[in-house]
């Protein structure tokens, strides 16, 4: 799209409501939108901003007979803790609404039925996968076995994890019922199938000719292989009894596949959004000059790419997207997040320990942002990020500005006198980064734009340095006014720009500079324009404090939360193996275990694992090797005591004889520690 649409449809992916959303949500989908969104309506422009909760599915109903609760109960659960923590991190939706709202199987189904009328679907009878234990056809997540693509043994039966493809159930090598564990049978059923193999040639040429410069390339590259591989029709109906219920006749036990009424939900909650608001939904969703953008991530593409819009033009009144900009995803602290296994950072429990800090959450998210391949989010750097950006540059600017103003002109902005040079430089660099920003921002580069926004705070920290008003004041009372003048204007710009970014900073520093009573409202084009927009006489008032310091401790805290995961997510037989058979006092006896000194270390050349030891254990100095490599340097052993055990067989490992072992204990998750005296003992102490 080339010229400035006529209005944006912004959608983000519709979480599923079987569990609370946690940062690898914000980071991957939420916040770029939300970024997006904000910088859209800044401008001025026409936009409404889309989501809601993902009811249906298979494991909502797996949740739900866990509990032993229906699965509305469920959904009613999470979608209002979901929904809160949208709004707790200023997620700014127009309308978030839910699958299981009348509004939406209304919409979906009526879909479902122009679609049929139309002769868009095929009807299918095939054999699928069926539990005989559990009498249930086993759609997609109830059944698990072998990656037909990447030898993944835990693939579900839509679609594996590891490799991201999507596939058939019966296409899983070695299927296992996850209702009852039993091997299921084939067993015949009738189904409606979108054809896409039908869709293939204009597909290819929307995304493999038309969209190859401006999607992403992990989603380009992405469709480009789905394309190249050939594409196949799909199931959009499932036998289950949770879901909208098929409208046709004979289709008693099905219901539309959730894959095909979720995306649907976002023109529901469309309509329901001009229903609120007396807005009309039709050309948001069906007027060409409509820019349309899917912000989701990446085990998503296909269904946003290549399913959802081979539904929209099978419809034939809808606009297909402009853009899919998907993220990969965010790890926490090296794993891969996981729901089933507690290895998150859930939004609700984040704002416990760190209460209105979730601007610092969406900062460093957006830091870190998994765009352009997978991510990992880690404490420490959580932390850096907070006292080294927002405290150091972004606080102490806005600080400093706020306490000259008063100390000097008792919170009044100053008149200027004649600007010299620097003030020109600085003024002029000021002007150019709403451009620059809005440039990275509308090609979804949101790290980007961030840190050009820190560059803001960053010129103002140089300027202020460099002019030294604190000293000035004693000697150029009038240059120490233009300065602060300057300053002040900058501190301006910052309270604007950052609002798509830190809404809340924004909100808070707009307030305490009086921005909302200029005569001009402030806004990017004028910022880019102007460099005088607050007035000498214009009075501000104390800065709040904007951002704290984050302390060890707190971080310590999150990192000991995660070790507890870990070890709880520990099964009991792998962290204590059982006790091994009995034996007498003589075969303990038979080991020489002895206090040894080690001498030296050194890493064995070639190999990652091993370290060469010299050990001192009292009768003589002997040479160990000790598979330890990966968990010591050589220098932070030298000089401990450690246990060997002294007369275990001589062993050449690498053409290096190793007389002895050396005794480990290992932690449930897998570091390892020496077994050592408590205090100095003699080398070559014997250990009864
Ligand atoms: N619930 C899906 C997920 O979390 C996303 C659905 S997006 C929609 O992966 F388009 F279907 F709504
Ligand atoms: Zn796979």
């Amino acid at each position: 799209m080339n010229q400035t649409p006529k209005r944006y449809t912004i959608t983000a992916a519709l979480p599923y409501a079987n569990g609370p959303v946690h940062l690898g949500h914000l980071a991957g989908v939420y916040i770029p939108a939300d970024i997006y969104t904000r910088y859209l309506r800044l401008q001025g422009r026409d936009v409404v901003f889309i989501c809601g909760s993902d009811e249906h599915g298979v494991p909502i109903t797996i949740k739900a007979k866990k509990e032993g609760v229906s699965p509305q109960t469920v959904v009613d659960r999470y979608h209002e803790i979901i929904k809160k923590s949208f709004s707790d991190f200023g997620i700014s939706f127009d309308n978030y609404s839910r699958t299981s709202a009348s509004i939406h199987h209304e919409t979906a189904a009526n879909f479902f039925k122009d679609l049929y009328d139309k002769g868009q679907f095929v009807e299918e009878t095939t054999e699928q996968l069926f539990d005989a234990e559990a009498q249930q056809f086993l759609a997609d997540r109830f059944v698990m076995g072998t990656c037909p693509k990447c030898g993944n043994t835990e693939s579900y039966g839509d679609q594996c994890e590891q490799c991201g493809t999507s596939h058939n159930a019966t296409d899983l090598i070695n299927p296992k019922s996850t209702l009852s564990g039993s091997t299921p049978v084939r067993k015949q059923t009738k189904h409606w199938f979108l054809p896409l193999d039908q869709h293939q040639d204009w597909l290819k040429q929307w995304i493999i000719d038309d969209h190859k410069s401006d999607w992403k390339p992990n989603v380009y590259g992405q469709c480009k292989s789905w394309i190249d591989d050939g594409l196949r029709p799909r199931a959009v109906t499932r036998d289950l009894d949770w879901g909208i219920p098929v409208p046709v006749d004979n289709a008693q036990g099905k219901v539309l596949y959730v894959w095909f009424d979720a995306p649907i939900g976002y023109i529901s909650a469309t309509k329901e959004w001009a229903q609120k608001t007396g807005a009309n939904w039709a050309p948001y969703w069906q007027d060409k000059d409509t820019k349309l953008v899917h912000f989701i991530g990446k085990d998503n593409i296909v269904f946003h790419c290549i399913i959802f819009p081979s539904m929209l033009k099978a419809h034939g009144d809808y606009i297909l997207p402009d853009n899919v900009p998907a993220n990969e995803f965010l790890n926490l602290e090296g794993d891969k997040i996981s729901t089933s296994r507690n290895w998150a950072v859930w939004l609700h429990e984040y704002l416990l320990d760190f209460p209105e800090q979730q601007d610092v959450l969406r900062y460093a998210l957006t830091a870190n942002a998994p765009e352009t391949k997978d991510n990992d989010f880690t404490w420490a750097d959580f932390q850096a990020r907070n006292n080294n950006e927002l405290v150091a540059i972004f606080g102490n600017f806005i600080n400093r500005v706020s306490v000259l103003t008063h100390k000097y002109y008792n919170g009044e902005v100053p008149e200027p006198k004649a600007f010299l040079e620097e003030d020109e430089l600085v003024l002029n660099e000021l002007k150019a980064y709403p451009r620059v920003i809005s440039d990275s921002i509308e090609r979804y580069r949101f790290r980007e734009a961030q840190s050009e926004l820190i560059n803001v705070a960053r010129a103002g920290n140089k300027y202020l340095a460099d002019a030294e008003p604190w000293k000035l004041i004693k000697t150029d009372p009038e240059r120490t006014a233009t300065v602060m003048y300057v300053a002040l204007q900058i501190a301006g710009a910052l309270a604007v720009l950052s609002e798509p970014f830190l809404p809340f900073t924004s909100a808070k520093l707009k307030e305490s500079l009086g921005l909302n009573s200029l005569d001009k409202s402030l806004n990017w084009e004028r910022i880019a324009t102007a460099d005088d927009y607050i007035a000498p006489g214009h009075i501000i008032a104390q800065s709040p404090l904007l951002f704290r310091k984050i302390e060890d401790e707190e971080i310590e805290l999150q990192r000991n939360k995660l070790a507890q995961t870990k070890i709880d997510n520990q099964p009991m037989e792998e962290a204590h193996t059982p006790q091994k058979d009995l034996i007498n006092f003589d075969d303990f006896t038979k080991m020489d275990l002895r206090v040894g000194t080690i001498l030296s270390a050194e890493k064995m050349p070639k190999a990652n694992k091993l370290l060469v030891l010299k050990v001192d254990v009292g009768i003589d100095q002997r040479t160990i090797v000790s598979g330890i490599a990966e968990h010591f340097t050589p220098e932070e052993i030298i000089g401990k005591q450690v246990c060997v055990l002294l007369n275990l067989a001589p062993r050449a490992i690498r053409g290096t004889e190793s007389q002895g072992m050396i005794l480990m204990a290992e932690d449930a998750d897998g570091t390892l520690r020496f077994v050592a005296p408590q205090q100095k003992i003699m080398s070559g102490a014997s250990i009864r």
